[in-house]
């Protein structure tokens, strides 16, 4: 059944890591400019506040789940791809630690929420190179297979 549908489940993928990548990109992008025009309790904070919680709620957390779970079924799809394969392992890894970034991403959105963060733009701004890279990787791993 799942070899049957193979194909709407990886453009299903593809299109859920494009979303949840474009969040995980944009939401730090939103600190930064939180940071540095928005100071604690003033009306444009509230309106940040707002942006960063939506896009995490309404489009991040959607997309990664769909993301996993788009991933696990084509993994689990006879003959596509196998742990023993040393692009899925490093693959599992960065995607991994991108997960992670977006659960420090998440604390992030809770810690202004409270009007209690205390990371620099500066931060924010190295952070967001983060999950560029882990992109990278992770498309050179499943489009190449390098070993
Ligand atoms: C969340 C956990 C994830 C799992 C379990 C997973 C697993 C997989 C598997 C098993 C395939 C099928 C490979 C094939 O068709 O031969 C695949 C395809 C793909 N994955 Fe993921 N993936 C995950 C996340 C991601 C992320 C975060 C990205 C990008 C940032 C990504 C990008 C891709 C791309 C571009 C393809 C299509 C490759 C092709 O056309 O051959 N995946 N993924």
């Amino acid at each position: 059944m799942l070899s049957v549908v193979y194909p709407w489940i990886k453009a299903l993928h593809v299109i859920s890591v494009i979303a949840w990548m474009a969040g995980l990109l944009y939401l730090p992008r939103l600190f930064v400019n939180h940071v540095e025009s928005a100071p604690p309790g003033s009306e444009l904070s509230d309106v940040f506040k707002g942006m960063e919680r939506r896009l995490l709620k309404r489009i991040m957390n959607p997309a990664m789940i769909a993301s996993w779970v788009f991933g696990v079924l084509l993994f689990a799809t006879p003959g596509i791809a196998s742990i023993h394969a040393g692009w899925m392992v490093v693959k599992l890894v960065m995607v991994l630690g991108l997960t992670g970034y977006h659960m420090w991403l998440a604390r992030c959105v809770r810690e202004f929420a409270s009007d209690s963060n205390h990371l620099s733009s500066r931060r924010f701004r190295v952070m967001n190179e983060v999950p560029a890279v882990l992109m990278v990787v992770i498309v050179i791993m499943v489009i190449v297979r390098p070993f």
